[in-house]
């Protein structure tokens, strides 16, 4: 455990956001959590992985732990599939890359999500028509006041698209320790091709029984091209949800909106918030020192200096635009802190 006062928050948010943390408190360990419990005293505290779903806007004066213990292993070796235990500090793509190269199938669809492994079921992280949820075993998590570790199965976690009970009635409760991941050995059934954008990248490369290498290979394209490198311009990948409306609204609104991009979904009807900010004529806007990306509007960013009210502003003023325009409200992904 590395405890230090009075630090810069910008390496520690994809947004690169310059607030000051009071006290930043580094589990490098997993035997740290069982330091911490004491150590905190029941001080309550907030929790960051990869900070790369985070909007920071104004200096965190609350401890902050940073989870960055390392570690993966297969803890069941079946003739179909293993159960991959995976430490909350791994990075995300380490664990896609080590999973494809290992041949083991699941969780290609998801490469290049930035963050550590330890937020990915928190917020049900997802991409190319696979979430975590789809390949989740169980969760461990490390109750922050009572320092007990819960077993939940993946069934017990409340998931929903970017949801679970992690971010909703259990906020803050627990630190994800680790997660157990159901990987396929051989078949693959489940290799998700159905995207447009995959299918277009592998059609052109003349691929039409692609490995999960190929499909891994075909995300890390589309993304690079769509998304910018946080390490190069700060954001948070995509900073609102797609909403969901009702079938009634969504037929109003398409018959004075004909070329509104949508999803059927269980509940009604799923909008590409990125075409609703993009149509009212916010992608690649320069705000200042933020913005929205050239090539996708959904994704905010720093292009340098930008402080985390600057960023938050933009996106109310996104927002309400939107609402005006459309009718419908966007909320956003990323946390507010
Ligand atoms: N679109 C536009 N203009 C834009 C952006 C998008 O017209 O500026 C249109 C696209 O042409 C497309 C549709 O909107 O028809 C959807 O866009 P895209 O395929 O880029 O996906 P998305 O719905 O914007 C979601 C996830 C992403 C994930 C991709 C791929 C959410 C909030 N975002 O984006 O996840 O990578 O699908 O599955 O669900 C993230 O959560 O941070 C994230 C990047």
């Amino acid at each position: 455990m590395i405890i230090q006062n009075d630090v810069s928050a910008k390496a520690y948010n994809s947004f690169g956001i310059d607030v000051r943390l009071s006290t930043l408190i580094e589990l490098d360990k997993v035997s740290d959590l069982s330091y911490l419990s004491h150590y905190l005293k029941n001080k309550p505290v907030r929790i960051l992985g990869g900070g790369s779903n985070v909007l920071l806007t104004e200096e965190v004066e609350l401890p902050l732990c940073l989870v960055t213990f390392k570690g993966m292993d297969i803890v069941l070796d079946d003739p179909g599939y293993v159960l991959l235990r995976v430490q909350a500090g791994e990075v995300w793509h380490d664990v896609v890359t080590w999973a494809v190269e290992h041949g083991y199938g699941g969780i290609e669809n998801l490469a290049l999500i930035p963050g550590r492994t330890g937020a990915a079921p928190i917020q049900n992280i997802g991409a190319y028509g696979v979430e975590i949820k789809d390949v989740l075993h169980s969760v461990r998590a490390h109750e922050m006041v009572s320092g007990q570790v819960f077993t939940f199965h993946c069934s017990e976690c409340g998931f929903g698209y970017r949801q679970s009970y992690f971010k909703n009635k259990w906020k803050d409760r627990f630190l994800i320790q680790d997660v157990t991941l159901k990987l396929t050995k051989s078949g693959h059934h489940r290799i998700n091709t159905s995207y447009g954008a995959i299918t277009k990248v592998l059609t052109e490369k003349g691929i039409d029984n692609p490995s999960i290498s190929n499909v891994c290979d075909a995300v890390v394209s589309i993304r690079t091209h769509k998304l910018p490198d946080p390490s190069e311009i700060g954001n948070a990948g995509s900073f609102f949800k797609n909403p969901v409306i009702s079938e009634d609204q969504y037929q109003k609104l398409k018959s004075s909106h004909p070329e509104i991009v949508s999803y059927p979904v269980e509940n009604g009807v799923k909008l590409a918030a990125g075409w609703l900010i993009d149509s009212c004529g916010w992608k690649g806007k320069i705000v200042g020192k933020t913005g929205t990306y050239e090539n996708q509007a959904l994704v905010l960013v720093n292009h340098g200096g930008a402080s985390g009210a600057e960023v938050y502003a933009l996106s109310e003023s996104i927002q309400s635009d939107v609402m005006s325009t459309y009718g419908v409200k966007l909320e956003r992904e990323v946390n507010v802190w």
